[in-house]
């Protein structure tokens, strides 16, 4: 695992979505797992100018969302549905074929992840994952104490990320379960990156950096990752031990 630290979180968005850039251009049909959430909105949006005005031979990447809220609709402003089409598959125009989200509103949540599972395994693989980091350590919904050898899966969500998780909806949202890539999927994937910013990311990012590499704090897994790189920005980067 690489660790790189920037002054900003301009300058840490600008590098992930020159990141995510590279993959597309450097492998013609590559399968970029994203993240939702506060932190990659900057990245994405630099991402889709970047493809945009700097287009590519072949830009026919296939995206894969990384996680879900269980019952929550794609219609919905806090789903993590509703943040990637806003923010990458509708300025992109991303055609439907080139797209998998997990369906969070389907009667069999386990089917649900049987046929992720199938549909990237389909795609040989995930070439890069874009991943950020919860309050409780947690990656995408694999929470404090998941099995890292999990690939699709429905998990009862912690009373943290249910508690955080309010922040992206406008009213009081029922937040009980997930449905997430596992942990093993990170573990496998060409390349994954965990980024963060700002200083209420610092202890949390101190304890998977620096504390026991154990799913007690899934982010520590990355630091098993060869192909892992975290990200940091000043701030959440403020209370490592120098030198880490
Ligand atoms: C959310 C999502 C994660 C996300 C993380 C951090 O609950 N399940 O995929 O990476 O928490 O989100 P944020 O970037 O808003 O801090």
């Amino acid at each position: 695992m690489k660790l790189s630290i920037f002054d900003d979180y301009a300058d840490l968005s600008y590098q992930v979505a020159r990141i995510i850039y590279e993959q597309v251009r450097s492998k013609p049909g590559s399968v970029i797992c994203l993240a939702s959430g506060d932190t990659p909105l900057l990245a994405y949006n630099l991402f889709t100018v970047l493809l945009k005005h700097t287009p590519v031979v072949s830009p026919h990447f296939t995206l894969v969302g990384l996680d879900e809220w269980i019952g929550i609709s794609p219609e919905n402003k806090g789903s993590c549905s509703y943040f990637l089409h806003r923010n990458i598959i509708d300025p992109l125009l991303l055609p439907p074929e080139q797209v998998r989200l997990f369906n969070a509103m389907t009667p069999d949540p386990e089917q649900e992840c049987r046929l992720m599972d199938e549909f990237i395994q389909s795609k040989g693989g995930i070439d890069l994952m874009i991943v950020g980091i919860g309050m409780n350590g947690h990656i995408g919904f694999n929470e404090p104490g998941v099995s890292p050898g999990l690939r699709s899966h429905v998990i009862a969500l912690d009373e943290t990320t249910r508690t955080v998780g309010q922040k992206y909806f406008t009213g009081a949202a029922t937040l009980t379960k997930g449905i997430t890539l596992g942990l093993k999927y990170l573990l496998e994937a060409k390349t994954a990156v965990l980024f963060a910013s700002g200083e209420g990311k610092a202890p949390i990012v101190k304890a998977a950096l620096e504390g026991e590499i154990n799913t007690g704090v899934p982010a520590s897994l990355m630091r098993k990752h060869p192909g892992g790189r975290v990200m940091l920005d000043r701030r959440a980067a403020s209370l490592l031990t120098p030198g880490t």
